[in-house]
C-alpha cells in the first residue's frame, strides 16, 4: 500500500480510502465488519463516510473497535438537517452541532479525523459555517475540516475568510473523479494542487460503469447502481461511454488486469489524486483493488487513457464548451 502525506496536514494516509456509502444498505452488519477489516489488513487507514448514507455510520462504528479505531483515520461529512423539521441550512451552526453529535454517538468515537461539508449552502453565511468548524476543532471533536462537491471559488472563499478570522482551515477537496468524468481537471483541480489541497477522488469507476459491467447489455440489471442512479445511467446512455470503455477493456487485457483495476490505477498514477475512495456491492469488489496497489502503470498507457477520455472534459472558457477533445476525433 502507498501512503501520502495528506495535503497540508501532519496525517498520513494510505493511497486507497474505503468509502462507506453501501456499507449500510448493501451488506449485512456483520459483512460490513469484514469488509472494514479486510480494509484495515490491507493497510487501508482512511475511511469515508456521511450523515447521509443510510445506516453507514453505524456499521462502521460497530466495526471499530477501540483498538482498530486508532488503526484509522476517519472521514465524515454533515448534509442532513436532524433538527427543527428541516428548517435549517445544511452548514449552519445549529445543524452542524447537532449532526455532528449524533455522527459521533453512531461512530462510537470522540473526534473524527476529518469532518467534511458535503455540499455547499447557499443559505448560511460562510462566516457562520466557517467560525463553528474551529469550534469544534478547538473543542477536539473534529482534526481537521474538508469540503465535498465546491466550485474553486467557493473554497477560495472559505480559505480566505479563514485565514482573516484565524479560523482552521480546510484541507481538502472531495469530488467526483474518473477515466469517464474529468471536470476537476479545469479548475478545481489546479486550485488544489497550488494550494496543496488534499483531493479524495469518489466515483473511481463512474458508478460501476468502468467494470464494463454493463457492456453489450439491452437492459440495466435491477440490482445495480445504474438501475437506482440517474446519475449513471446518464453517462451510460452517451453515446461515446461504451466505445471509450470497449477500447479501455482492451487496454486492460493486454495489461493483464481487470478493467476495474485498469481505471484504479489511472487515478493512482496522477499524484495530484491523493487518495481513491473505493466504492463497492460485494466484498470482492474491495479485495479486487488491494490487490493491485502496489502496481503502477506504464506511462505510455497512462498517456493512451488520457488522450481517450479528453473527450469528456467539459471546456468552459473554449469558444465551443462542448467541442469535441482530441480523444474523441483520433479514436471515433
Ligand atoms: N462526496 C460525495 O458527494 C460522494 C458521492 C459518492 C460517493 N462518495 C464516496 O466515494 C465512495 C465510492 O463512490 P462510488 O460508490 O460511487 O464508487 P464507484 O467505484 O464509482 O462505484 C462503486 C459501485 O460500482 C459497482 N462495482 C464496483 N466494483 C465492481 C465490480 N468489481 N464488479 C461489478 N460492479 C462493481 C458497485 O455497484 P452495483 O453493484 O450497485 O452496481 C459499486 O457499489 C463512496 O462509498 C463514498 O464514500 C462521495
Amino acid at each position: 500500500m502507498q501512503y501520502v502525506v495528506f495535503g497540508n496536514t501532519g496525517m498520513l494516509v494510505s493511497r486507497f480510502t474505503l468509502g462507506g456509502m453501501t456499507l449500510g444498505t448493501r451488506f449485512e452488519p456483520d459483512q460490513a465488519t469484514q469488509v472494514v477489516d479486510e480494509a484495515i489488513d490491507h493497510g487501508v487507514n482512511f475511511i469515508d463516510t456521511a450523515d447521509s448514507y443510510r445506516d453507514s455510520e453505524e456499521c462502521i462504528g460497530r466495526a471499530l473497535t477501540p483498538e482498530k479505531r486508532d488503526k484509522v483515520f476517519l472521514a465524515t461529512k454533515v448534509f442532513r438537517t436532524f433538527c427543527r423539521n428541516g428548517k435549517v441550512g445544511r452548514n449552519s451552526r445549529v445543524n452542524i452541532i447537532n449532526s455532528l453529535e449524533r455522527s459521533l454517538k453512531v461512530l462510537k468515537t470522540d473526534y473524527v479525523d476529518l469532518y467534511q461539508l458535503h455540499h455547499p449552502d447557499e443559505q448560511t453565511p460562510v462566516e457562520e459555517t466557517l467560525s463553528t468548524l474551529d469550534q469544534m476543532v478547538k473543542q477536539g471533536k473534529i482534526r481537521y475540516v474538508g469540503v465535498s462537491n465546491h466550485y474553486a471559488w467557493q473554497m477560495a472563499l472559505m480559505l480566505g475568510e479563514s485565514k482573516a478570522n484565524h479560523w482552521e482551515s480546510i484541507v481538502s477537496f472531495q469530488a467526483s473523479y474518473s477515466i469517464l468524468d474529468r471536470q476537476i481537471e479545469m479548475e478545481s483541480l489546479p486550485f488544489c494542487t497550488k494550494l496543496n489541497i488534499a483531493i479524495m477522488c469518489y466515483g473511481p469507476l463512474c458508478g460501476g460503469i468502468l467494470t464494463g459491467k454493463y457492456q453489450g447489455l439491452k437492459e440495466i440489471p435491477e440490482d445495480s447502481r445504474a438501475a437506482g442512479n440517474r446519475r449513471t445511467r446518464d453517462y451510460l446512455e452517451t453515446a461515446d461511454v461504451r466505445k471509450i470503455v470497449e477500447r479501455l477493456e482492451e487496454i486492460a487485457r493486454d495489461n493483464d488486469l481487470k478493467l476495474n483495476q485498469l481505471a484504479i490505477l489511472w487515478l493512482l498514477g496522477k499524484s495530484h489524486a491523493t487518495t481513491v475512495i473505493l466504492g463497492g456491492s460485494k466484498s470482492e469488489h474491495f479485495t479486487q483493488i488491494y490487490e493491485i496497489a502496489d502496481r503502477t502503470l506504464p506511462e505510455c498507457v497512462v498517456k493512451e487513457i488520457d488522450d481517450l477520455s479528453s473527450c469528456r472534459i467539459y471546456c468552459p472558457f473554449a469558444n465551443q464548451p462542448f467541442r469535441m477533445g482530441p480523444g474523441l476525433r483520433k479514436t471515433f
